[in-house]
């Protein structure tokens, strides 16, 4: 057996990269009570709100509001692709930023309408900025391993990103297979070349369970010596710029099968479920996670 955490950190991305691909504008009130039961479950690190462009994706348009007016509790991450979105955020008050560059330059150029490079270029004056003020930082790293127009990624170049944003000072990068393409091989390969060559981050795995393989990438993760997943309740999501992803691997089926093996998350399966019962009522589509399913049966 290899050896794996005792506790893993949950990272919930449901009220950002869930809502921002759902067909349904949620209300900015229903969003916050989804965001309060997830706190109440345990979830103590969360994705909120994007500040992005409202042509692009309307569906994070109400970001400010989000941000004034949730309750302030354990790490509040908001996504922002540029420095008027940083802007934006840190005149409302938010104190953890998480940007995101892709490591495909086609993937980019659709989701930020830039190239990797003009990304990066942008970004270094903006966390500069923002490790001044004491901001944490997060840097998402998207198609690390296929991209959805270009295929395989070289693992060599997400390394060299990641190692990028690790020399500007972020204090955590979450790698991500957007697509839900990468498999338990290349799971472990990758998070044990990033572990073992960049030690000082606080690394997170980012998986889309579009192919059913998040549980097993996750599990392959945990053998490379990464506790930290971010996961989105009721499996909803996915990226608008991404054709065919489809949510990130469900929140309450990682926190079961990792309690179900003794390794512990602090979060409370029944109220999680709570949580995703009454979102539900708000998205278009039907939530239909293993670990839902069962709370439907018996609630
Ligand atoms: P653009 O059209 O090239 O922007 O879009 P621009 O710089 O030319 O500006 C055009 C207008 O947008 C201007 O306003 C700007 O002020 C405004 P106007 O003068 O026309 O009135 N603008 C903004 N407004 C609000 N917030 C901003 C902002 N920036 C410019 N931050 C842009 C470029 C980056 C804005 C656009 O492409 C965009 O918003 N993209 C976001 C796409 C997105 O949200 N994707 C999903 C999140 S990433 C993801 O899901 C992946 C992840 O989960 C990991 C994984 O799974 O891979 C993290
Ligand atoms: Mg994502």
């Amino acid at each position: 057996m290899f050896s794996l955490p005792n506790n893993v950190t949950i990272i919930e991305v449901g009220p950002r990269d869930g809502l921002q691909n759902e067909n349904n504008m949620v209300s900015t009130k229903d969003k916050l009570i989804f965001i309060h039961e997830l706190q109440e479950s345990g979830i103590k690190e969360m994705e909120i709100t994007s500040f992005v462009s409202p042509k692009w994706v309307p569906q994070m348009s109400d970001a400010a509001e989000i941000v004034e007016l949730v309750e302030k509790q354990g790490r509040q991450l908001v996504l922002t692709p540029n420095a008027k979105g940083v802007d934006r955020a840190i005149e409302v008050g938010a104190r953890s930023v998480a940007v995101f560059v892709g490591v495909s330059n086609s993937f980019n150029q659709k989701n930020i309408n830039k190239t990797t490079a003009e990304s990066m270029q942008g970004l270094k004056p903006v966390i500069d900025q923002l490790k001044q003020q004491g901001i944490f930082v997060r840097a998402c790293i998207s198609t690390a391993f296929y991209c959805p127009f270009e295929g395989k990624i070289d693992p060599e170049d997400t390394l060299a990103l990641c190692k990028e944003f690790a020399d500007w000072g972020v204090d955590e990068l979450s790698v991500a297979d957007t697509i839900g393409m990468a498999n338990p091989q290349e799971s472990y390969d990758l998070f044990s070349q990033l572990n073992s060559e960049i030690p000082n981050v606080l690394m997170t795995a980012h998986f889309h369970d579009t192919r059913k393989m998040g549980l097993a990438n996750i599990y392959a993760a945990l053998q490379a010596g990464i506790s930290r997943f971010d996961t989105s309740a009721g499996g909803l999501g996915g990226c608008p710029f991404a054709p065919g992803a489809t949510g990130n691997v469900a929140t309450e089926d990682v926190v079961n099968m990792l309690h179900r093996m003794g390794i512990t998350t602090g979060i409370d399966l029944d109220l999680l479920c709570k949580a995703i019962a009454n979102i539900a009522l708000c998205v278009s589509r039907p939530i239909d996670t293993g670990m839902f399913r069962l709370y439907q049966v018996h609630n």
